[in-house]
């Protein structure tokens, strides 16, 4: 039996066991290689993506936890405000290196604007710690959310 999934506001019916890690249907599956794998034990935060507007880690995360549910990949995130707000100050700002954490860094800050609209340094360090960057990019993301505050603060 099928498992229904609402992904980047398409429904999509997975033909997958009920305990599959949702990552491994984004990439093996869909094709929705945006997100990225890294340490396979929700410790590295590149996998992130959106379930019900939260930042999630897709590699333990069951297809069963999210059926029904509204998932938002790297792919789709253009589709929000606050999205192209970020997306736009990465790009300004130059953030990626290797860019392997990015989606998931961008998944990550823009859940923390939804909900924080000017974070303080505190903030985003709280809300970003789970996203790990080998590169060390870490300053420019700080930066390039401050940037996406200020700029959806002056357009609303
Ligand atoms: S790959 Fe999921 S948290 Fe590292
Ligand atoms: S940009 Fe290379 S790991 Fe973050």
């Amino acid at each position: 039996m099928p498992i229904l999934l609402r992904i980047n506001e398409r429904p999509v019916a997975v033909e997958a066991a009920a305990d599959t890690p949702l990552l491994w249907v984004l990439r093996d599956e869909l094709k929705l290689t945006g997100t990225k794998f890294g340490c396979g034990m929700g410790l590295c935060g590149a996998c992130t993506v959106h379930v019900s507007g939260q930042p999630v880690r897709t590699c333990v995360t069951t297809l069963a936890a999210v059926q029904g549910k509204p998932i938002t990949t790297i792919e789709g995130i253009h589709h929000d405000q606050v999205g192209r707000a970020v997306q736009a100050a990465w790009i300004a700002l130059g953030v990626p290196q290797c860019g392997y954490c990015q989606a998931g860094q961008i998944m990550s800050a823009v859940a923390l604007l939804h909900g924080s609209p000017r974070p303080t340094d505190a903030d985003i360090d709280a809300a970003m710690a789970g996203n790990l960057c080998r590169c060390g990019t870490y300053p420019r993301i700080r930066a390039a959310i401050h940037r996406a505050a200020q700029a959806l603060s002056q357009h609303p």
